[in-house]
């Protein structure tokens, strides 16, 4: 695997790739990788080239969040990426990705969704993300890029922003990865004591739970939210939000029109953020908007 840190690198490498006729797909992180991240690059692998960006990118985090706390350790993220078998290790300082410095920046915004959800709690959080992911296609050039549906307000979010600008790459959905008991992997887990990481599935559990009063014929999503919100207290997490969305665009959805729906959830337990989504269709026979 090859390691790179500035733009020139990563283009020439891609360019190269590309020039020979193989599909080169990036999978952006920021880090702190695991399992999940090494199921993303194998997705990337099934079809070509494996280029993984490590960039703890400032703009997505607010004054008073985790970014200096965040999780880094390149050489064990090496480690896994050659484990792996990325072909490729992009990782940038921020004088790379933000040449002019972190002030008065070039910003990309997708208004709207962006602040709803986790954007109610994080107002400036989504900015970031579409402005670094904006970069970082820009940057490195790929055919292809990797989203994990874990984070799935990110991935509407990137898929809006990439149709909007006409930037030509394939945005790719990849799964979510979970822990044996149903908590979906995450660089903050680490943050979990040893008591709450007991308790962390069950965030997934409620969700399932609500997934399925869905299924069931349910159509009274404030008393959803509600109920499964409640469930989570119960169980010491303190919720930010649970939604039941239209799994398509996030939009709110309507009793009168069954859609596939996607329950999700962002809970504080302890210092730890944790959010998942569980995806949900009208059952088998009832027609779908
Ligand atoms: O999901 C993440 O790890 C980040 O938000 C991303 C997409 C790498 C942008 O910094």
């Amino acid at each position: 695997m090859r390691i790179v840190e500035t733009k020139a690198q990563v283009r020439a490498q891609v360019r190269r790739w590309r020039d020979a006729g193989e599909k080169v797909t990036l999978v952006p992180t920021m880090g702190a990788l695991h399992q999940a991240h090494v199921n993303l690059v194998r997705l990337a692998q099934r079809s070509g080239r494996a280029a993984v960006s490590i960039f703890v990118n400032p703009t997505q985090f607010a004054p008073g969040e985790d970014f200096e706390r965040y999780p880094r350790d390149l050489e064990a993220d090496a480690a896994l990426l050659r484990r792996a078998g990325a072909d490729l290790m992009f990782a940038p300082a921020t004088e790379e990705v933000y040449p002019r410095g972190l002030g008065d920046l070039t910003r990309v915004e997708t208004p709207g969704l962006s602040a709803e959800l986790c954007g109610a709690r994080r107002p400036a959080h989504f900015a970031g993300v579409t402005s670094v992911v904006a970069r970082l296609l820009l940057i490195t050039l790929p055919d292809a890029v990797i989203f994990g549906r874990k984070d799935y307000q990110q991935l509407v979010i990137l898929r809006r922003m990439v149709e909007d600008l006409h930037i030509p790459v394939e945005v790719v959905e990849g799964p979510i990865t979970r822990e044996e008991d149903g908590l979906a992997m995450s660089s903050r887990n680490r943050y979990l004591s040893s008591g709450e990481r007991r308790v962390a599935p069950r965030l997934n559990a409620v969700l399932l739970e609500c997934a399925e009063r869905l299924r069931d014929g349910e159509r009274d999503f404030a008393r959803l939210e509600r109920d499964a919100a409640a469930r989570l207290e119960r169980n010491g997490f303190v919720p930010d939000y649970v939604a039941v969305r239209r799994a398509g665009d996030l939009g709110l959805p309507s009793a009168s029109e069954p859609c596939a729906w996607v329950v999700l959830a962002a809970a504080w337990l302890g210092a730890a953020r944790l959010i998942d989504n569980v995806a949900c269709s009208p059952p088998p026979g009832e027609p779908i908007a």
